[in-house]
């Protein structure tokens, strides 16, 4: 019998450096007797001899096309846009189950070439919990970009191009540094607390040196009395970490801040939870998603009034590459042992059984 395989993609997307399979997992998949192609990626944070290391075959960059039909393809981010078929199975975030634009094109490329998509937002545990997620980096980068704001602010600049950081600890040093050393005496509020996010952020905080009692910590319970709060206006940054899953009444509006005036301590909104376009958007003081290269925007608060900036990101866990990967790919690992048995396997049959759905109203739109 043919080994199991698994082909990892390079990624396209601009400043993507992580990937879903580290070659950690690779070994360890390796030993349980996978064989694993590896295309060359200059952009991935692992570099190619990692893989090769641990015994991987490396491959051309952006061959997959051409690989064998029956080897599942793994990658993180979108494929190029494109109107080819595609034949395989592909395992990845593909960003198009909630009628996001382009939906159906994405969808009838699988329906056409006779492919499958797993789509690892979708791939659930028994209870319903997705098995590999992002959040707990997001949390944790967002809160250091904020931070990394409120630095900026004190000294009158405004915060420029973000890079990806080599690891954690180069991010904590690099805040603590801009801050003057410790970020002691800085004040937040984290609304969504308990979840990956939140816990990312909260964690960022406390390393960075702010005293436990300047981390205000909420989540469904604190919300609960119904918003907008003037809490938020008192710390220097709030953090929204929810998942939103229906229309709540505003954490925080314009009116709220242009009646604070100049007694407000609040200079930074990150949101991690980035709702930005969503009709329900908890904090509707900002219309656009930042970027690495432009951070931050500023709110119409009017101008005898102290500066605001939001921050926006959707893919702040790119700004730490290594453990993001690490992380994501090692709580991936149990189900992708499974793929053997992908047929009967319940992380993958009801990803399938959602994308079967998914291509079905795809078709049904486009009137095939
Ligand atoms: N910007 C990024 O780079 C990025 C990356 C990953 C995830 N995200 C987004 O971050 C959000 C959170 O993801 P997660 O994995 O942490 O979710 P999660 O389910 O682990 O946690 C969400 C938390 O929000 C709380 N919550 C929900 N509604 C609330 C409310 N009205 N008031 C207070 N608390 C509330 C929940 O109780 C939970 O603790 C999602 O929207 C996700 O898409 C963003």
């Amino acid at each position: 019998m043919s080994k199991p395989s698994l082909w990892l993609r390079c990624e396209k997307k601009e400043f993507e450096r992580r990937t879903a399979l580290t070659p950690a997992t690779t070994k360890k998949l390796i030993d349980a007797g996978f064989e694993i192609f590896v295309e060359r990626d200059e952009q991935r944070i692992f570099v190619d001899s990692e893989y090769e290391a641990v015994g991987c075959k490396l491959v051309d960059n952006s061959s997959w096309p051409s690989a064998p039909v029956n080897i599942p393809i793994i990658g993180l981010k979108e494929l190029p846009e494109s109107t080819d078929p595609i034949p395989h199975s592909h395992i990845q975030f593909a960003h198009c189950y909630k009628k996001q634009d382009g939906w159906v094109d994405i969808l009838l490329r699988f329906h056409r070439g006779g492919g499958t998509l797993y789509d690892i937002e979708f791939l659930t545990d028994a209870n319903g919990r997705r098995v590999a997620a992002f959040g707990y980096h997001a949390g944790f980068a967002g809160a250091a970009v904020g931070a990394l704001a409120v630095a900026s602010q004190r000294s009158g600049e405004k915060l420029g191009h973000l890079k990806s950081f080599e690891s954690e600890d180069a991010m904590i040093n690099t805040v603590k540094t801009a801050l003057g050393g410790s970020g002691k005496g800085v004040k937040v509020l984290v609304i969504g607390a308990l979840g990956r996010c939140g816990r990312g952020a909260v964690d960022l905080f406390r390393k960075i040196g702010l005293d436990e009692d300047d981390v205000l910590k909420w989540d469904m319970a604190e919300t609960a009395k119904g918003g907008p709060f003037s809490e938020i206006l008192d710390v220097d940054i709030f953090v929204n970490c929810i998942y939103l899953s229906s229309k709540t009444p505003s954490f925080l509006t314009r009116d709220q801040l242009i009646s604070a005036g100049k007694g407000r301590r609040l200079s930074t909104v990150v949101d991690v939870s980035c709702d930005t376009t969503n009709p329900f958007n908890p904090i509707p003081i900002y219309t656009i998603n930042t970027t690495f290269s432009s951070p931050t925007v500023p709110v119409d608060v009017g101008t005898e009034n102290p500066p605001l900036s939001v921050i926006s990101i959707d893919h702040f866990p790119s700004l730490l590459p290594r453990e993001a990967s690490e992380q994501f790919s090692s709580d991936l690992f149990p189900s992708l042992l499974q793929l053997p048995d992908r047929e009967t396997a319940q992380v993958w049959t009801v990803a399938k059984a959602l994308f079967d759905k998914k291509v079905t109203e795809a078709v049904k739109e486009a009137k095939l």
